[in-house]
């Protein structure tokens, strides 16, 4: 997600903008940049690659004069990390000048047709496509450059908050947003725009939230006008802040690991856009699809990664190959690197890492590609070391994880593990088309299923204070849920320092369930799979010798909820889908213990968020 800020009126416009941006600057870091509308009319706009601080070193001695202007931080989605791709992009014609956070996933289309009418290009964005096309309306049509936005944005498939402003009406901007937020600030005779309310509320706390498909006319010294697509003029709700600035950046919550827990709808909604196409029938993955030639021949897929990825990795594993029947290994990078591995041509390595930038899976990475294996990268953060060391990949697009114990990037990984073996399968008809189908459909399904298990937040939280002061944990499961059991595990462990460990659950007779006592709880992912039956004995057994029990089950569940202390129950999913639903129990858990413990849940002690060192 990108962070915007705009503003009409008095003020001084560069100082309330990048101090703006300084407030936004956690929803992205890759460039930042700022377009002022100056008194006589002229359009300045001035970009820099990497975080705002470096845009003020670029804008001293520059003309920052103006009464209107907009104002960007970035996160990567298209288009790597440049100042060439950072915003503000402006039209070809230097009248206008938009910022914009969102993903349009129709811009290929748009900017073909664009260029077939003599538009020329000069960033990789789907964003300068988008300015592109407002200026071709404005001039075809000869209309306010509202009415050109309104036109543009009916052609728009995809997310969108956006403002503009061009270089004849110093005082006005225009704005507009579809599934990225947007807020007006209502000063004395001047006007605030921003992607949250953070880089206004020390000026207004009066504000409009723009509404789904809403545009806004901005106009410094007229009443704020906001219209619909279709050009009706909509009901203006002011809304009065009560909130802090640091709670604002956290969009309310506490923390910002809460905050990210709770994104995973909308980060998953991301993830999947755009991939999962014509109702589910096909799963497209562009980094496959390009290379399938190599899937398709390959004798082995190797995954590389550390950590929570590391689990993500583990889950690749089960899903490739129950999916695609290719042989996968799995291999902590930090050891991969060292163990003199053997690799050819016809070996895939896929490298997993949220940052990016961890020296363990980076090293693996170059090894895998001096012994001529085809590297694979899945990651979050665009233009990052790993995406540029690897041969072809696929960005999970959850936006900047700021908690160091990762939530919405190990589900966006997951996401992603899972539509790259269907899209394999899809080739390799290892799956049919009805089951690719049916995949598809619950994938489609799986953001709101997430929301619905996001309910159970309430009842973690008093179940957590029961379980605050256990010194051990044990997190137990089976085939799709082990690997869950391993992240629910180091969750805990990570921000609340207690000692939990992630076990296979028919493991236990082999030594661990010595461990259980009363003293030992057990948490038991338990979802109704193939290999339920044998999860329940597993419960029993644990139960036998007094362990105390909180089990993940499915929805209507009525064995295990006889035997374990506390039930979690979720809806039913096919159970390669599990994870992603069954992990989010775990995330809540571990917060809410390690806040009854007082632990700085975002920043736990001895981590950091990426480790580039070994
Ligand atoms: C996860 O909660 C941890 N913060 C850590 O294990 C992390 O997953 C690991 O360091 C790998 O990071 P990466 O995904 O950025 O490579």
């Amino acid at each position: 997600m990108c962070g915007i800020v705009g503003y009409v009126g008095d003020g001084n416009v560069y100082d309330i903008l990048i101090k703006g941006l300084h407030r936004l600057e956690y929803r992205g870091y890759d460039s930042a940049g700022i377009a002022l509308v100056t008194p006589e009319g002229k359009l300045n706009v001035y970009k820099a690659m990497g975080k705002v601080s470096n845009l003020e070193g670029f804008c001293k001695e520059k003309d920052l004069s103006g009464k209107a202007g907009i104002a960007h931080t970035r996160w990567a989605t298209h288009g790597e990390p440049s100042d060439c791709n950072a915003h503000p992009h402006y039209s070809e014609d230097g009248n206008l000048a938009i910022v914009h956070n969102g993903t349009i996933e129709n811009y290929k289309v748009l900017k073909d047709a664009l260029a077939q009418h003599g538009c020329t290009f000069h960033s990789e964005t789907d964003t300068e496509v988008l300015v592109q096309l407002i200026e071709y309306i404005k001039l075809k049509n000869n209309c306010e450059l509202v009415d050109a936005v309104r036109e543009a944005l009916k052609q728009v498939v995809g997310a969108y908050a956006i403002a503009v402003i061009e270089k004849n009406n110093p005082d006005r901007i225009i704005a507009a947003r579809k599934s990225s937020p947007l807020v007006i600030g209502i000063g004395d005779n001047e006007y605030f725009l921003a992607s949250d309310a953070t880089p206004f509320v020390e000026y207004t706390k009066e504000c409009v939230y723009l509404k789904e498909e809403e545009l806004a006319v901005i106009e410094k010294g007229e009443p704020l006008k906001i219209l619909t697509l279709e050009n009706q003029e909509s009901k203006i709700d002011v809304t009065t802040l009560q909130m802090s600035i640091s709670q604002l950046e956290k969009g309310g919550y506490p923390h910002f690991m809460l905050k990210e827990i709770f994104e995973q709808p909308n980060t998953l909604l991301d993830c999947i856009r755009g991939r999962v196409v014509a109702g589910g029938k096909h799963v497209v993955l562009n980094g496959v699809i390009d290379n399938i030639d190599k899937f398709l021949k390959a004798k082995r897929i190797v995954i590389v990664a550390c950590g929570t990825s590391w689990h993500a990795a583990l889950l690749g594993k089960y899903l490739i190959q129950g999916m695609c029947r290719i042989p996968v290994e799995v291999e902590y990078a930090s050891e991969f690197r060292y163990s003199d591995p053997v690799l050819d041509e016809q070996d895939i390595v896929i490298a997993i890492s949220q940052s990016g930038e961890t020296a363990d899976t980076l090293a693996a990475i170059q090894i895998a590609r001096k012994m001529g294996a085809f590297v694979y990268g899945i990651s979050n953060v665009v233009g990052s070391s790993i995406p540029r060391e690897t041969d072809s990949g696929t960005y999970i697009h959850v936006g900047p994880e700021i908690g160091v114990a990762s939530t919405k990037a190990f589900t966006g990984q997951v996401m992603v593990l899972t539509m790259l073996a269907i899209s394999i399968a899809q080739v390799k008809e290892t799956l049919s088309k009805e089951q690719i189908e049916e995949l598809g459909k619950h994938i489609l399904k799986i953001p709101k299923t997430v929301e619905k298990v996001l309910k159970l937040a309430d009842k973690i939280e008093r179940l957590s204070l029961i379980y605050t002061y256990a010194r051990n944990f044990l997190y137990l499961g089976r085939g799709y849920s082990y690997p869950v059991a391993l992240e629910g595990a180091l969750k805990l462990k990570e921000i609340s320092y207690i000692h939990a460990e992630g076990y296979p659950a028919a493991e236990m007779k082999h030594g661990p369930i010595a461990l259980i006592d009363a003293e030992m709880p057990s948490v038991i992912i338990a979802p109704n799979d193939h290999l339920y039956e044998k999860i329940v004995s597993n419960v029993q057994q644990v139960k036998a010798r007094g362990g105390s029990i909180i089990a993940i089950v499915t929805e209507g569940d009525t064995v295990i909820r006889n035997i374990a202390d506390h039930v979690l129950e979720v809806p039913d999913m096919p159970e390669c889908l599990t994870p992603i639903i069954t992990s989010i129990p775990l995330q809540l858990l571990s917060y809410y213990i390690a806040i009854n413990k007082g632990k700085d849940v975002d920043m736990p002690r001895n981590l950091a968020k990426s480790v580039t060192v070994e």
